[in-house]
């Protein structure tokens, strides 16, 4: 009987020990043992998939990857202690001195710094492509480029870049893509069966849920991830299995939540489109979204995360966080409880304005991470702040 992913995914866990548990255990070791010296040889001779050390693998780490990869429809994945662990691992094995690597100019800020600032002291070639012209995307791409690297829908703009155009590119020039699928969620969008190589997640935000634990993991074309493995097998960014048994049972839940955040989301951007305060909103399942028809063919949901443009600029944005009483100020997303952000006092505080708006992160931009509250309470809080900013 071949199972929906959902269903895969809840009904993968670790083997089952002699204790018969239902839930899975947490294999909180940092090796394993061996029955013998010949056993041992052949676990480290890649004779065998004995697990040998928690910074190669752990059978809690495990099911969390199998977990994903079954959401993904993925062939193989590695975990990782953080979404940006994740991210410079699948640079760092992949691309090497005199390679190229293409992004799209709206991106997380922790994953500009390492494009900019640290590949090109490894000799790695870096340039960015404007996400609202597709026309020159091709003109981009170089002899050596070996990666093509992109967040859809992005991080904090909610810019959403065709999967199937760029992937067609990809293909065509033989180029990895690369995908940072946080926002989405696999709930939300399946960039491998779009023609992805790589699918890399901050496992912090939506898998979670629930703001307790850093994580991040790539899943994605096995020879890939075996390169992958190689490079963290060595340099040790591994996930600690604790925040992988936690995250594995988070994502037991995934679907539920998703479904829920994001019909809030809608509820929330619908309610506060038109809004006197508001210059403009941006949701990726409204129409009025600049790139709605290319969200509504990619992505299954639009997600939990909304943004806005406060009428009146960086001072508004300021008095807006202060006058909120039920959301949360705090650097994070994802959660069940909702969370406002503003990226220009905060996050991207020190870029200049300029950089600021080539990214679409204007002076009043707010980004609400809309959690699972009652979905009355989060718009009236976000109302009453607006009549006070
Ligand atoms: C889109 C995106 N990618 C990657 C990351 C990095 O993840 P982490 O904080 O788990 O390293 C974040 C964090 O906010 C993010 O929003």
């Amino acid at each position: 009987m071949e199972l929906h992913p959902i269903t895969k995914a809840i009904r993968t866990q670790s083997e089952r020990t002699a204790q018969m548990e239902h839930s899975s255990p947490l294999f909180l070791t940092s090796s394993f043992v061996f029955d013998s010296a010949e056993d041992m040889r052949a676990a480290f001779a890649d004779e065998t998939d004995d697990n040998i050390y928690s910074r190669f693998s752990n059978p809690s780490v495990k099911e969390f990857v199998d977990k994903v990869c079954a959401l993904e429809g993925a062939e193989a994945g590695y975990a990782t202690a953080s979404g940006m662990s994740a991210i410079f691992a699948t640079f760092m094995a992949l691309l090497k001195q005199g390679d190229h690597l293409v992004s799209f100019s709206a991106i997380f800020g922790s994953t500009h710094t390492v494009i900019t600032k640290f590949l090109p002291r490894y000799g790695i070639e870096t340039s960015y492509i404007d996400v609202n012209d597709p026309t020159g995307w091709e003109s981009a791409i170089r002899p050596n480029t070996k990666m093509i690297y992109l967040e859809t829908p992005t991080n904090p703009g909610l810019d959403i870049i065709d999967l199937e155009k760029i992937s067609a590119l990809a293909r065509k020039h033989d180029i990895i893509l690369n995908v940072d699928n946080c926002f989405a969620t696999p709930i939300g969008q399946r960039p491998v069966d779009l023609g992805a190589d790589l699918v890399v997640h901050s496992a912090t935000k939506w898998m979670d849920g629930q703001g307790r634990v850093l994580g991040g993991v790539v899943v994605g074309k096995s020879e890939l991830i075996y390169d992958i493995y190689l490079y963290c097998r060595s340099t040790g960014p591994a996930i600690s299995p604790f925040n992988a048994w936690v995250l594995s049972k988070s994502l037991d839940t995934l679907d539920v939540r998703m479904e829920r955040h994001a019909s809030n989301a809608v509820f929330i951007a619908k309610s506060l489109e038109g809004h006197p305060k508001i210059k403009s909103l941006k949701y990726p399942f409204l129409p009025s979204h600049p790139q709605y028809e290319i969200a509504k063919k990619q992505m299954f949901n639009g997600g939990g995360i909304v943004c806005f443009d406060l009428a009146g600029g960086l001072e508004s944005g300021r008095n807006f966080l202060n006058n909120l009483a039920l959301l949360s100020l705090t650097a994070n997303l994802g959660d069940t409880r909702s969370i406002a952000s503003h990226p220009a006092s905060t996050t991207h505080a020190k870029l200049s304005e300029k950089e600021r708006l080539s990214v679409n992160i204007t002076p009043g931009l707010i980004r609400i991470s809309v959690g699972l509250e009652y979905r009355e309470d989060i718009l009236n809080d976000i109302l009453q702040s607006l009549d006070k900013s």
